[in-house]
């Protein structure tokens, strides 16, 4: 018989080298032990130096909290990143991804890419020979949806059989919250207006990898949605790259603000979050943002100490 903690080593070893493209990249043991490091390595528990290990940081679009907790894990584990920008770098003038990545791989430990389409991050997987980091594309945000389900562990305890409630745009967010809520037996319930769903075959994938009899629904009533939840979480409507669809979805979205009155809906023990970047008075109300049930700050704080957990794992310095 295995001890829990020989499991918990076991599943993170066998995740060195691993690339974490999609959130179902993950077993579930492996899920439950990255979150499980990463509370000890907030606590103070655990400590790991990975020494003068370096991740390049390729990012497409805008970033905050993905860029600088990857930049503040990789120094807190005695390593240091580089900034890769599209813009500074060949790859803006057209240099063949197939060479970047190879390139690439003989002076970086390891790469955090955010871009749009998914394909591309599976091709620098492809070519490059370190492991590659989903730091966000237009299908996935795996990186986020472990800061995510470590607030809700923090708070709720053990997962298996909670509810989290996904209100808005089922966009990347929403994609990774289904797979990876999915793997620790979290019921998913996405409320969504008609047309802006979550993809189905995401949809089907997370209910083929539902463990501990987990539900992952989908409806268009946000208050069914919400209805008993132990979180209650939103997105932006117009992700990145949607700009231009702004004034049409803030339409589509009508009712599907998170407020008092929806949040009322959930289980009294409920706790709000949110990805950020939010637009109050639209996907969720200032009220709500600042009230006691609010969790948003520790979840933006909880992506340093996931990432800090998935580096160790991924780069294999536990
Ligand atoms: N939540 C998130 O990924 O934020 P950034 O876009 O600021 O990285
Ligand atoms: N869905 C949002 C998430 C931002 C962190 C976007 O892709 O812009």
């Amino acid at each position: 018989m295995v001890s829990a903690a020989a499991g918990v080593a076991a599943a993170l070893t066998s995740l060195r080298g691993c690339d974490f493209l999609s959130s179902a990249d993950f077993n579930p043991e492996e899920t439950a032990a990255v979150l499980q490091l990463a509370s000890q390595l907030k606590s103070g528990d655990r400590r790991i130096d990975l020494g003068n290990r370096v991740l390049g940081l390729i990012f497409s679009k805008a970033s905050t909290r993905t860029r600088v907790s990857f930049q503040v894990a990789m120094a807190r584990l005695g390593g240091q990143t580089v900034d890769l920008n599209p813009s500074v770098t060949q790859l803006g003038r057209g240099e063949p991804l197939e060479d970047t990545a190879r390139v690439l791989s003989r002076y970086c430990d390891a790469l955090a890419i955010r871009t749009f389409a998914q394909q591309e991050i599976a091709d620098y997987a492809h070519w490059a020979s370190v492991p590659v980091i989903n730091a966000l594309t237009d299908l996935e945000h795996p990186c986020q949806a472990l800061a995510d389900f470590l607030t809700m562990q923090e708070v709720h305890g053990d997962l298996a059989g909670q509810t989290l409630a996904y209100i808005g745009d089922g966009n990347n967010v929403a994609h990774s919250l289904m797979l990876c809520g999915a793997l620790l037996g979290v019921n998913v319930r996405i409320g969504c207006p008609a047309g802006f769903e979550p993809l189905s075959g995401v949809l089907d994938q997370a209910r083929s990898l539902a463990q501990h009899g987990a539900v992952i629904e989908l409806t268009s009533d946000p208050r069914q949605a919400v209805s008993g939840a132990q979180a209650v979480y939103t997105d932006v409507w117009a992700s990145m790259g949607q700009e231009a669809e702004q004034a049409e979805r803030e339409k589509a979205f009508t009712g599907f603000c998170l407020d008092r009155d929806l949040l009322d809906q959930a289980d009294q023990s409920a706790i709000v979050l949110h990805c950020l970047p939010a637009h109050r008075g639209e996907e969720i109300s200032a009220e709500v943002m600042e009230s006691s049930a609010s969790r948003i700050f520790d979840q933006a704080e909880n992506r340093l100490h996931a990432q800090q957990a998935l580096l160790a794992a991924l780069l294999g310095g536990l």
